[in-house]
This record gives structure tokens, C-alpha cells and sequence, in this order.
């Protein structure tokens, strides 16, 4: 995407300007405390290349806001009339002045047009520059800090400013706090007993009743290992063929160097999905991302999220999108690795395509309190264009129960990162973002919610409005006092709804392995999306975009088309965290899907809801 040429024009450009800048007086943007768990080293090395994203304040989103909400109000008149992508750019691009001040300020260090790139709606202005213009620009130094965890390294400053004339201008310019760590969550990777269990599971055991399952059974196998029978008889949805003949599609993101190995799709179809063999997807690749076909390095999360949400929903078409960059600085290249979440990349890629699929999944997230706020909130902000547009957006709320992403239980990190270090749940970003599903998880049949389920309350982002009645009704069941302090009690909570979590049984690098995690969870919820959307498609409605509005008042109005999550806890933070309840509850939000149920109400010719 960003070729040779623009970084040779960004070098000597750079070259040129020897005058110093007529940027006037500078305004404090951010300053945080040093982050915990990190060490300041040496000063950045003078020729590092860092690729910074400065985000324009969009005007009008409030108004978006109200549109999204309109068309995802299942009780609106609009229910259901996306905006079309110049609509959605139209409500989120910046004011000329902003464009063309930041212009000057740029073009004042060197910068022309020519070394830029914009998002579609030019809300984002990206340029590569040396780390001393950046230190320049933003009257700021970088240096090099270490994870003490894991090691790795980010070139990051704790405080910038811009010339004060550009405050009201510039949102945000990153990377230059953020010291976030995005990972995947899969939460338990078992690769050897598999063979062993499958041989082990009792092969002639009765069926397990489950009243809202197809047929009122599931296979008593389902609950050491989930295939994809599994997942159809649980969620009743045996027997529904998604149609092929109205644009339907699914798209799966991956980060972090992972790509889906189309071989060991084809094992898992053999195993699982026979009438798939032969059947693939489509690989995109977004700012470097890989795609290294070699089966030894296939990616654990890739292959889980397609093979599951591919497998479930065949022969819908299917994208997976192998967004390239992440934060480890690496300083013996000249290459810019050194880059912000990725999220921004892929959404500056996927809002620039005229046509998206109607459900996406995502397994990958960040404590919610190692991402700045103001870069969370565009982020967030980027999501609700998606589902303006009518995407359902699905991600994984998290492997560590109350506490943070971190699946070991020791490295758990539950303190603030304001410089308190008070001890605090930790929600995770993404998920925390109100425009987007977070699905929880559960393990085994019947169904309870799994220990590792991430759920509980937004410090950044307020309780949106549809989910007021069900939180509050869950808030009630607290008994007074309890975790007080320990989580935001107006917070959007998490998740919103919740499926398997559990040993699933995937191929990886050519054999069976046992894998678990919301990573398990947000593909499978979101195939079951995606069948829904099938079949509003082919009754002529449109797709069923941003999701959550629709998910409350479903289960307000008729209990019975999400299963109950009721037996369960979500330990984290030294504490047994929150319980499972009748209704929501934040380890698996609403519950799980029935498919039957859900498909009879969301194809009704206009949206009713029983009850009303
Ligand atoms: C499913 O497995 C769990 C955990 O091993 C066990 O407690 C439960 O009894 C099993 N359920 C059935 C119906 O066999
Ligand atoms: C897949 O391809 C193989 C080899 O061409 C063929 O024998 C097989 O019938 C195909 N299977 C399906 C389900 O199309
Ligand atoms: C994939 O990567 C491996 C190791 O990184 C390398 O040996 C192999 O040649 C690569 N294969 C392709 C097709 O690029
Ligand atoms: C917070 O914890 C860090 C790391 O353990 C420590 O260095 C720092 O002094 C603590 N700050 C406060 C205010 O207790
Ligand atoms: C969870 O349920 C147990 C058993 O009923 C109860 O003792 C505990 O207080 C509950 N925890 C919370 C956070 O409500």
C-alpha cells in the first residue's frame, strides 16, 4: 500500500527543510504517567521511520450516531435503510479548515500531498517521517521502551503537543502514547490429546437432551470435543442451507503475522464438513499482511476462525482479510514496524470498499486501558460506520475473566494505569466499544459459562441505551457494596451474547488439535449471523447491520430465542468475579443463539417482535 517512492519522497523532503519551523506556540495534546510494566531505554534512533496517524475531528458524528441508531432500532420506521458509503463519509468528514490547516502545518515541515495518504472520508492524514520531524513536530522525544514481560520493544513518548492554532484541528496524533499489547484470544491451545480423547469418548452414549436444540438432542461427543454438527444441533440451525444468490458473504480478520492455511481447511472440511471439500475463501492482504501457504506455519487463530465460521455457514462466499503491522520496534530495519493497533489499518481498507460482508468476526483485542482514549473513541467510531452500513460486527470479549486478556492467572495486571495502580477490573478494547457485538463464552452441554468468559464494565465508554433495562435489572442482583470500586458501574457492559468457548476441534498444520477461547466464540456467534442475514437476503429485507439494538429487544420480548446462560463465574483480579444469572449477566451477556427461533422472527416481513 505505501510503496518505496512515497518513503524516498518523505526521506528527502526531510532532506530539504532546514529551516527551522514557523509552528508558533505549542499546546500539551497528551500526557500520561510512565505505563506500567514498561521501561524507558535509549533515546529512538534518529533515522527511525515512524508512520504517524493524525486523526481530523469529525463534526458531524453525532449525527451518524443518530442515523446508525435509527437503522438499527428494530421499533424505527428506518429499521433497516443503511447509508450507502458517501453517505456514511459525508457524516464523518472533517471541516475544510481542519483539511486545510493541518495541510499547512504539514506542508510547513516538508510534507506535501504527495507524501501523505488519507483515509477515504479524510478523516486520518498518515505520513512517514524520521522519529526527529516527529519529535519536531509534536515538541516531543521518543524513546525506546521494553515490556518487561515479554520483552518486546515500541518506540514511544508520554507526552506531545501541536501548534496551539491546530487544538480544535487535530483529534489525536499516535503513535506516541499508546502502549497497548494486542493479542488473540485463544486462551488454551492443546495440540496432543486430542486422537487419545476422541478415541476415549464413549462411543454408543445416548444423545444429550436439550430441549432448544434441533431435534431436542445433541450428540453426547459434543461436550469433550465441537465440530460444526455440534454448533448446528446446539444452536438449531440443522438442515438451513445459506442461499448463494443474494450477495451474502462472511469475513474473518486476522493480525499478527497469522494467515489461514487453505490445506488444513480441506482437513478439517474431510473431517467435519464433507459437502465443503474444495470449497476456499478469499485472501486479502491489508498493509503487509502475510499469506505464507507453508502448512508448519500456518496460524493457530486464522485456522480456527475460518474453519469454524467458513464451516458453519458453506457455501456462503467467505474474505479473510491478513492485516499486516504491529507495534514491536525492531531496529535493525529500515522498514516502518513500528506502527499503531492495526484495527485502523484494516478499517481504512474495508470503509474504502463499496461492498462489505454482512457479518465480520474479529479474536484479537487490548486492555482497555492500555489504548488512549481518544484513539479507542475513533476506533469506535470507525465500527459504528461499518454498521451504518449494515456490517454486524462481532469480537471476543476476553480470556480472562474479570481481569485482563492475560490467560495466565499469575500475570494478570488488575491495576490502573493512571499512576494509582488501584486495583481494577479490566475490561477489554475492542469489545468495550457500544457498536459492536462482544460475544462471551460457554463449555459443554448443557451449556454454562466458561470460566475464562472476559466480561464486565467500560471505563471509557457510558451504558448505551439499549442495553439500560437488562444491565440495571443485573446491577439489581449485586448484592450492595460488592467489587465496589473495582469496575464502573455505568460502564458499557460486556459481552452482549455468548457461544462455545471451548475444545474445538481444529487442524492445524495438518492435524487435529483441541483449541479454546472467545477466539472460538465470536466465529461461531457470527456464522449464526450470518445465516440470519441469509435468510433476511432472500426474503427480499436487508441485512441486519449493527446488531445490539435488535439482540436487547429480542431478548426483552421473547426469552426463548437466546438460551440462558445461568451456571457460571468469571474469576480475575484475585476475586470469583461475576456469576451467571437468569437474564443478562457479564460473562455471557443474553446467551447463546437459537437459530430456529431467531431466524422465524428476523424474517418476518416487518420486523415484529412477539409481544408487542
Ligand atoms: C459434560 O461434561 C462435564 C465436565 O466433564 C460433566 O460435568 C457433565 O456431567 C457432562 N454432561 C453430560 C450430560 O454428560
Ligand atoms: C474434490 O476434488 C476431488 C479431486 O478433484 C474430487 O475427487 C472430489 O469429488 C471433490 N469433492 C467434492 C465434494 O467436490
Ligand atoms: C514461508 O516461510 C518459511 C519460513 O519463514 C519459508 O521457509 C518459506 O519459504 C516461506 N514460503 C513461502 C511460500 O513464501
Ligand atoms: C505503581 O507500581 C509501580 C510498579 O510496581 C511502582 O514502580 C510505582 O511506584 C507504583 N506507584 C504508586 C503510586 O504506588
Ligand atoms: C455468586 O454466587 C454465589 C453463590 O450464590 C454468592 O455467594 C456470591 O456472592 C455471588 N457473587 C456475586 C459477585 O454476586
Amino acid at each position: 500500500m505505501r510503496s518505496l517512492s512515497v518513503w524516498l519522497s518523505v526521506a528527502l523532503a526531510t532532506v530539504v527543510i532546514a529551516v527551522p519551523s514557523k509552528d508558533g506556540a505549542h499546546k500539551l495534546k497528551e500526557s500520561i504517567p510512565a505505563p506500567r510494566g514498561w521501561t524507558k531505554s535509549a533515546p529512538a534512533p534518529a533515522d527511525h521511520i515512524i508512520e504517524l496517524r493524525i486523526a481530523l475531528p469529525q463534526p458531524n458524528f453525532a449525527e451518524l450516531e443518530r442515523h446508525l441508531y435509527e437503522v438499527s432500532d428494530p421499533f424505527h420506521d428506518r429499521y433497516g435503510q443503511h447509508l450507502s458509503k458517501e453517505e456514511v463519509e459525508s457524516l464523518v468528514t472533517p471541516e475544510p479548515e481542519s483539511v486545510h490547516l493541518v495541510n499547512e502545518w504539514l506542508a510547513s515541515h516538508g510534507l506535501y500531498e504527495d507524501s501523505l495518504s488519507r483515509s477515504p472520508a479524510k478523516d486520518w492524514v498518515l505520513v512517514k517521517v524520521p522519529v526527529t520531524l516527529a519529535e519536531e513536530m509534536l515538541k516531543t522525544e521518543y524513546h525506546v521502551w521494553t515490556h518487561d514481560a515479554s520483552g518486546e520493544s515500541v518506540v514511544r513518548t508520554t507526552e506531545y503537543s501541536i501548534p496551539e492554532h491546530l487544538d480544535d484541528h487535530v483529534e489525536l496524533v499516535q503513535p506516541t502514547t499508546m502502549f497497548s499489547r494486542m493479542r488473540s484470544l485463544k486462551t488454551t491451545f492443546h495440540i496432543n490429546d486430542v486422537q487419545e480423547k476422541v478415541a476415549a469418548a464413549p462411543a454408543a452414549a445416548p444423545p444429550i437432551s436439550i430441549p432448544s436444540a434441533s431435534g431436542g438432542h445433541v450428540d453426547a461427543s459434543c461436550n469433550q470435543t465441537i465440530t460444526i454438527t455440534c454448533l448446528q444441533q446446539l444452536y438449531n440451525a440443522v438442515g438451513f442451507t445459506p442461499s448463494t444468490k443474494h450477495g451474502n458473504e462472511i469475513g474473518i480478520t486476522g493480525y499478527l503475522e497469522e494467515f489461514a492455511n487453505i490445506q488444513d481447511l480441506q482437513s478439517f472440511y474431510a473431517d467435519q464438513r464433507p459437502d465443503a471439500l474444495n470449497s476456499s475463501f478469499t485472501t486479502v492482504l491489508i498493509n503487509g499482511g502475510l499469506n505464507n501457504q507453508t502448512l508448519s506455519e500456518a496460524g493457530g487463530e486464522a485456522n480456527l476462525d475460518t474453519q469454524f465460521a467458513y464451516g458453519l455457514t458453506f457455501p456462503t462466499p467467505g474474505t479473510f482479510w491478513s492485516t499486516g503491522g504491529r507495534p514491536p520496534f525492531k531496529p535493525d530495519t529500515i522498514t516502518t514496524t513500528d506502527t499503531n493497533e492495526p484495527y485502523t489499518e484494516w478499517l481504512d481498507f474495508v470503509l474504502s470498499q463499496p461492498k462489505l460482508p454482512q457479518s465480520i468476526s474479529t479474536s484479537y483485542a487490548d486492555d482497555e486501558q492500555t489504548v488512549p482514549a481518544s484513539f479507542a473513541k475513533r476506533v469506535c467510531a470507525g465500527f459504528a460506520q461499518l454498521g451504518a452500513r449494515g456490517t454486524s460486527l462481532m469480537f471476543s470479549s476476553g480470556d480472562g475473566g474479570v481481569g485482563d486478556g492475560e490467560e495466565d492467572p499469575a500475570l494478570q495486571e488488575c491495576f490502573t494505569n493512571d499512576g494509582r495502580n488501584a486495583t481494577r477490573f479490566v475490561p477489554l478494547f475492542p469489545p468495550s466499544c457500544p457498536f459492536v457485538t462482544a460475544v462471551g463464552g460457554t463449555i459443554h452441554v448443557p451449556e454454562t459459562a466458561v470460566f475464562f468468559s472476559g466480561g464486565g464494565f467500560s471505563d471509557l465508554f457510558p451504558r448505551p441505551a439499549y442495553q439500560e433495562l437488562a444491565v440495571t435489572k443485573f446491577l439489581k442482583t449485586l448484592a450492595p457494596g460488592t467489587y465496589q470500586g473495582l469496575f464502573n458501574p455505568n460502564g458499557r457492559a460486556i459481552p452482549d451474547v455468548a457461544a462455545q468457548a471451548d475444545l474445538f476441534r481444529v487442524f492445524l498444520s495438518g492435524r487435529p488439535v483441541s483449541i479454546g477461547g472467545t477466539s472460538a466464540a465470536a466465529p461461531t456467534f457470527t456464522g449464526i449471523v450470518s445465516l440470519l442475514n441469509s435468510a433476511r437476503l432472500e426474503k427480499g429485507l436487508p441485512p441486519l447491520g449493527f446488531l445490539n439494538p435488535l439482540v436487547y429487544a429480542i431478548q426483552a420480548l421473547d426469552p426463548t430465542a437466546f438460551n440462558d446462560i445461568t451456571v457460571g463465574n468469571n474469576p480475575g483480579c484475585g476475586t470469583p468475579g461475576f456469576n451467571a444469572t437468569k437474564g443478562w449477566d457479564p460473562i455471557t451477556g443474553v446467551g447463546t443463539p437459537n437459530f430456529g427461533k431467531l431466524k422465524d422472527i428476523v424474517t418476518l416481513d416487518f420486523l415484529h417482535i412477539p409481544g408487542l
